[in-house]
């Protein structure tokens, strides 16, 4: 990467062997590669024979570039301190180090971190060690892709909340972090195992990250960072959690060998996180979760439009100068019409049990490889002679190459139906605010004190599927439900920004404003921009006021994608 400068190269003697400790330096040379990282070169004195292990050191320093995040005391929850923060997903890791980034490559990983007195670093690693002089040593045993290996220094403390779990935060949000998830990781990571296979990382701890964090939860190895939106006081997206967990079997155990194949990763993720759901919180619960990823699958592909070639599961990524920045594919697709397959495949095979132990022999069968849906698919078949036999992978309109290579909606949805009895009173009740005249006897009969995060989170997509709305409701909806429209969930808060702005509620224009300056996540921030620039004067107006004054807390890719919504130029 270019922020990356190399300064030597040298080949260093055989362990035990005689020679220059600091090893022979070697002719360095960096060649054009992709527009987002470059092939680095080194001149070998001679051929390797075949199997020989050469042992190479390269000095390097880095820093600048999109995988190294650092962030003033201002970005930070306590604002006392500085912070720094690395994601490596999916290409940004050529800019932290040099290394095959790519996901068909695993290896372990050491490193020696020194950080300035009353700072912590911790990193994605199997065992850490505390040593002098502000010295942490960290230890990665299993083979991980480039992606996964991540490192956080800040004022970072933690707290027990399982037996193999603790949480990292800073000292301010420790408290409310360790209250969030006290004593129910573990039983998600128990689950995991009996459906899934041995837990294989050791520790499973998480780190809230500050506001600015692109991302909802990051699943590097033993140290799952997430954003402080989690901390909702009530537990309410603890489903974040569960697919971070899941992740440990599907993505970091079994993992996509390229990024054009990201479904391998993210579907069967989606599809995991689920199972678990349905063990600890039963299946309505669970149907409900899944219709609001169902509901986000429609939006994305009603703004892209059902045939964009992203719409397909195996994406093609061209190598090459003008191939396509595996970042710039990440979408709903690969997670929600991913989870359709995998369900797909569940519903061939028709026993949920079974399934459940085609997918532990899936994970025993590629743990530590990196495989392509062709491996997926080929293992599928040889596990299920019988539904070889019957020609599933042909059955006209659900061809699984058509699943694999045709963009637009999935040809099979699974039946979600026994949500329905925490979706029909949200759904009976979008109905009547979406009126022409609003009955409000009717809607002063339902009561929705008692609703759960998730009946809300699904009422509110209804009403926004239905916006606008006739003129007035919103403004009257929003006086009646005080626990939506000041809600300070993001889940809530981010519907309820994108109701404003559809109804062009210029009242609570304020709120879009407020919520896009407390946090950056990228799902949270795009869609907002993508509405406000798609709306009104005033709205256009916002977007441009609010990203002047919130761009340089966001991260550098956010950034990017938000100047293109915008039309302002991106660095690229
Ligand atoms: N691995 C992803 C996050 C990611 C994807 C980072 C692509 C960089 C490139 C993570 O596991 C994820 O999917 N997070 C979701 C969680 C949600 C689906 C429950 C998120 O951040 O919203
Ligand atoms: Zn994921």
């Amino acid at each position: 990467h270019p922020a990356l400068s190399v300064s030597r190269a040298a080949l260093l003697p055989p362990p035990g062997g005689p020679g220059d400790a600091a090893g022979q330096a070697l002719p360095v040379e960096s060649r054009p590669f992709t527009s987002y990282g470059s092939a680095l070169h080194i001149a070998l004195p001679q051929a390797p024979r075949a199997g020989q292990l050469l042992t190479l050191l390269i000095d390097y320093e880095a820093g600048e570039g999109p995988g190294v995040c650092w962030l003033s005391p201002e970005q930070t929850a306590g604002k006392q301190k500085p912070y720094m923060y690395t994601q490596g997903q999916a290409v940004l890791n050529r800019s932290f180090f040099p290394c095959f980034d790519t996901p068909s490559v695993k290896f372990t990983y050491s490193a020696t971190v020194k950080v300035p007195e009353g700072f912590t670093a911790v990193m994605s690693a199997t065992s850490w060690e505390k040593q002098k002089d502000n010295t942490f040593v960290f230890k990665m045993s299993q083979p991980i892709s480039s992606y996964l290996i991540a490192l956080v220094v800040g004022d970072i403390v933690s707290a027990d909340v399982g037996p193999r779990s603790r949480v990292w935060a800073e000292p301010c949000l420790i408290e409310a972090a360790k209250k969030e998830y006290d004593g129910v990781i573990e039983e998600f990571l128990v689950v995991g195992e009996k459906l899934f296979g041995p837990y294989v990382w050791g520790r499973y701890d998480i780190l809230f990250m500050p506001p600015s964090f692109p991302f909802g939860g990051m699943e590097n190895p033993c140290l799952t960072f997430v954003t402080p939106c989690l901390l909702a006081g009530d537990r309410s997206l603890v489903d974040v959690i569960i697919h971070e967990i899941s992740h440990s079997w599907f993505g970091n155990l079994v993992t996509n060998a390229t990024w054009g194949e990201f479904w391998l990763n993210e579907g069967f993720t989606m599809y995991a996180q689920r199972r678990i759901s349905t063990e600890v919180y039963g299946l309505p619960y669970t149907c409900l979760e899944a219709a609001t990823g169902r509901a986000l699958l429609r939006q994305h592909m009603d703004t892209t439009g059902e045939d964009h070639p992203l719409n397909k599961l195996r994406v093609v990524i061209e190598p090459g100068l003008w191939g396509v920045n595996p970042d710039d594919t990440y979408n709903e697709t690969p997670y929600e019409k991913g989870y359709c397959f995998v369900s797909y495949l569940a519903h061939l095979v028709g026993n949920q049990s079974k399934f459940d132990a085609f997918l532990q022999a899936y994970v025993n069968r590629f743990k530590f490889q990196s495989i392509t849906a062709d491996d997926t698919l080929g293992f599928f078949l040889e596990y299920f002679p019988e539904l070889k036999e019957k020609g599933v992978d042909s059955i006209p309109g659900f061809e699984f190459d058509r699943w694999l290579n045709t963009p637009g909606w999935p040809p099979y949805l699974p039946d979600l139906s026994p949500g329905q009895q925490l979706m029909r009173p949200a759904d009976e009740l979008a109905e009547l605010w979406a009126a022409d005249s609003l009955n409000m006897e009717a809607i002063e009969a339902v009561d929705i004190t008692g609703w759960r995060t998730y009946q809300l989170i699904y009422f509110l997509d209804q009403v926004l599927q239905k916006s606008p709305l006739p003129e007035g409701n919103v403004k009257r909806l929003s006086k009646m439900y005080p626990k939506i429209s000041k809600a300070q969930n993001a889940e809530l808060r981010l519907r309820w920004c994108q109701i404003v702005l559809k109804n062009n509620l210029e009242a609570e224009y304020s709120k879009v404003k407020d919520f896009l300056h407390s946090q950056g996540k990228q799902k949270y921030t795009l869609p907002l921009y993508r509405a406000m620039w798609g709306g009104s004067e005033a709205t256009r107006a916002l977007a441009m006021e609010t990203f002047s004054a919130t761009a340089p807390q966001l991260h550098v890719n956010v950034q990017n994608y938000v100047k293109k919504i915008l039309g302002l130029e991106s660095a690229e």
